[in-house]
């Protein structure tokens, strides 16, 4: 089969990574999760104490960092300077980071050719804010997934909660809809619906009933 690609876009907590996990499963392709490359970035200049509202500052870290993805049956595993961080980025501070450093035109065009550059070698489902408008416009299949805040929220405490961390729902909703706010308002590449993108909210839907709709339009374009 040629090589094709599956966009997925939408705000936080809407369910993109653990459908488009199951998916990249299920077709034998790679998942590229986007925004973990954006949390990478945050936490390197973290790290390294620089200040995340100075792009310069931002840009002097990016340009010593090694950042490697490493695809992996229905996941992906991402290394800093050699050293497996996958699940230290998972923490909302990180989350928060992300968003800011994800305003900077240096840090968009650094990661936008990376995942550009996986997506010319293989097959991908590929998640984040801006793939379906910026990063892969030719994107064979384009998904918008929504979902209402207050579920968003639920399932961020859940996964929290799993990881053994305590969380407030209330926080949660509150920090989710400041990280909206950023990424559907900064001036370069906001989330956006693509104008060729299926839109599907997944509020009240069960993962595998997501799964089952996007496979059967991913069916319909291959
Ligand atoms: O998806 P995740 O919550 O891990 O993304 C963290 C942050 O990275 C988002 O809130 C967003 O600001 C940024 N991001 C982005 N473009 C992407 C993926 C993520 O701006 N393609």
């Amino acid at each position: 089969m040629r090589r094709f690609a599956v966009a997925v876009d939408g705000p936080a907590g809407s369910g993109k990574s653990t459908v488009a996990k199951a998916i990249a499963k299920e077709l034998g392709i790679i998942y590229v999760d986007t925004g973990a490359m954006y949390r990478t970035v945050a936490y390197d200049c973290i790290q390294k104490g620089a200040d995340l509202s100075r792009e310069e500052e931002v840009a002097a870290c990016l340009e010593e960092m090694k950042m490697e993805i490493l695809p992996e049956k229905g996941g992906q595993r991402i290394l800093l300077n050699g050293e497996d961080i996958t699940t230290k980025i998972r923490t909302p501070e990180i989350g928060k980071g992300a968003s800011q450093v994800a305003v900077y035109g240096s840090v968009r065009n650094h990661l936008t050719r990376l995942q550009q550059q996986l997506a010319a070698e293989h097959s991908v489902i590929m998640d984040g804010r801006d793939i379906g408008t910026v990063v892969l416009p030719q994107a064979e299949v384009k998904i918008y997934l929504d979902a209402g805040v207050e579920e968003r929220a639920r399932r961020r405490v859940g996964e929290l909660e799993q990881q053994g961390r305590t969380a407030d729902l209330e926080t949660v909703k509150k920090e989710i809809q400041a990280r909206d706010e950023n990424d559907m308002n900064r001036a370069l590449n906001p989330l956006r619906c693509a104008e060729d993108a299926v839109r599907l909210d997944s509020t009240g839907l069960g993962i595998e009933e997501v799964k089952e709709k996007i496979l059967s339009y991913i069916a319909e374009k291959i």
